[in-house]
């Protein structure tokens, strides 16, 4: 008895302190989770909120995804280098922040984007197009698009993986691949393609190993892998952002655009990297006109379809016949419809079968790359490649660890028995702006259409050799659990209307959900 009182107050005591503990490991557990939770998936708005209330950092931002990367990355693949300067810029970041005006500050300030390895950055970090070619090369400057972003206050976080040369050393499939960081997986299906050539952007984007990214396209490389990763991809208009100090397919179609999860997300980077750069002068002085004033971020509206004519061409869709993308697309054209938009069907495409020919814009891109990639490789301040042909004989040299014998580097070698612009390359010129006047140009105008909407990057084509902008946003997931997407596509200068529709349909269907890395 007489022990029992203590004993009691012990008992309790140690229950109380085991109850404190848990209690204390519980919340932790709990904050953790939470900040786990509201890390992953966050927008750029959320985290500016979290900056603003002293909740988040920009050097806890950065470690977050620094360590996403360190756990994911050896499985999916999708980042070549992270930026040892990383940490740096965060904290550069977070001081700005705590001297400066609320509100003053860009909406990427302090937030870590990812780059596709082939827009250059005068830093720590190598720009190389995912191959060993270009290891160790020195640019002259950072990227027009870079110069933007450093000026925004945005983290450096790294370079994401691509298809090597943007796909344009070999035709064979490999989407993902290239020599410096292997394989990138899709993190939805470890299975399926990532697609490319921006698959490092988009494999990062979904796993959220970044809050930002930015891909390039000449024909489908932004929207395809927005598409297989559930994610919003921007391919702008020709010349709206600059090309400034990325490595060239051709300045003919060549863009470089947002991968995001949201729309909002695309549309604050888009904000960051349009504009003017003397590096890339005649078209993005041309495109300039179309930046409207106040920026893009104006045209997030949640009633953004009310109103819009948005065309249809079938033969697009019969491609899909009796696919999970046929079913969902019934049912995004009736909420299309319910948000307001008007939906015209049964358009035809005239010449479709000669732009699907590929013919005129392959005998152009072979020329004009041969002829840029050699200007990109002269300009560079230190490389050890200084041509098409000093690399593909660095390939040849490296034919294991460049899978040359596998993979092979046959656009490489077409292009590099090319002879600059002649007949046929300005017959291929022709055939394309006739291709665009009674093709897409025609029918957006004769039909008075905002925008075309198609699935997955079918369109792509169309858009490229026309320098019309195109938007990705997830519409669903077919029965091995790999997304797709659709697509609002339009005419040169059209972003503020494709962002307004974009927006409209994401709001109203929220199809973006993480990825479960299963095979
Ligand atoms: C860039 O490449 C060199 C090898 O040439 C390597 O030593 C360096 O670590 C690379 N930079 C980064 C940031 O990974
Ligand atoms: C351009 O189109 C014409 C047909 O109108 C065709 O004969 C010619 O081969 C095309 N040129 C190229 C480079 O494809
Ligand atoms: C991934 O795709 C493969 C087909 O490529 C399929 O067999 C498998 O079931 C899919 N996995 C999941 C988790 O859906």
């Amino acid at each position: 008895m007489a022990t029992e009182p203590p004993l009691a107050f012990l008992q309790s005591r140690v229950l109380r302190i085991l109850l404190a503990i848990s209690l204390l490991v519980l919340q932790t557990v709990a904050l953790a989770q939470a900040q786990a939770v509201s890390l992953e998936e966050a927008t750029a708005h959320d985290l500016q909120l979290a900056f603003g209330q002293n909740k988040l950092t920009s050097r806890q931002l950065t470690k977050f995804y620094l360590n996403r990367i360190r756990r994911l990355n050896p499985l999916l693949r999708g980042v070549i280098e992270v930026n040892p300067d990383a940490l740096c810029q965060a904290d550069r970041a977070d001081r700005e922040r705590k001297v400066k005006p609320y509100g003053s500050l860009s909406a990427l300030h302090g937030i870590p984007i990812l780059l596709k390895d082939n827009i250059a950055t005068k830093d720590k970090m190598n720009t190389t197009a995912g191959s060993f070619a270009l290891l160790g090369s020195v640019v002259p400057r950072d990227a027009g698009v870079v110069a933007r972003l450093r000026r925004a206050g945005a983290v450096l976080l790294g370079k994401a993986s691509l298809s090597e040369w943007a796909h344009y050393r070999f035709s064979s499939d490999h989407s993902g691949w290239c020599a410096r960081s292997g394989q990138g997986k899709n993190p939805y299906n470890l299975s399926a393609t990532t697609c490319g050539s921006s698959s490092g952007s988009a494999i990062s984007m979904a796993a959220n190993m970044g809050a930002v990214s930015l891909g390039t396209e000449t024909d489908g490389s932004i929207l395809c892998p927005s598409s297989f990763n559930s994610l919003v991809g921007i391919k702008p208009t020709l010349g709206l952002t600059s090309r400034g100090g990325v490595v060239p397919i051709t300045p003919r179609q060549d863009t470089v655009g947002p991968m995001c999860r949201t729309v909002a997300d695309a549309v604050n980077v888009l904000d960051v990297i349009v504009g003017f750069d003397p590096y890339d002068a005649k078209a993005t002085r041309e495109a300039s006109k179309y930046i409207p004033r106040g920026g893009y971020k104006q045209f997030l509206k949640a009633d953004g379809l009310k109103g819009k004519r948005l065309g249809i061409v079938k033969a697009f869709f019969d491609f899909y016949s009796g696919t999970p993308v046929t079913k969902a697309f019934e049912s995004h054209f009736n909420t299309l419809r319910k948000q307001g938009a008007v939906l015209v069907d049964h358009l035809e495409l005239a010449n479709m079968n000669e732009i699907y020919s590929y013919s005129s814009e392959s005998v152009a891109i072979s020329a004009e790359f041969k002829l840029a990639l050699n200007t990109y490789l002269q300009d560079l301040v230190v490389s050890p490649v200084r041509s098409l042909a000093d690399v593909i004989a660095f390939n040849n040299k490296h034919k294991h660890v460049e899978k040359i014998d596998e993979y092979g580097q046959d656009l490489f070698i077409a292009a590099q028995a090319t002879n600059g612009i002649d007949k046929t390359v300005k017959s291929a010129w022709q055939n394309m702006t006739r291709l665009n006047r009674d093709g897409f140009e025609k029918l957006m105008r004769q039909n008075k259409l905002d925008a075309l909407v198609t699935p997955e990057n079918i369109v792509s084509t169309v858009l490229a050799i026309g320098g019309f902008p195109g938007i990705n946003v997830p519409a669903g997931y077919d029965e091995d659990g790999v997304p797709f997407g659709i697509c609002f596509g339009g005419l040169r200068g059209s972003e503020p209307t494709l962002i307004e529709i974009a927006y409209g349909f994401e709001q109203a269907t929220k199809i973006r959900r993480p990825p479960t890395f299963l095979r």
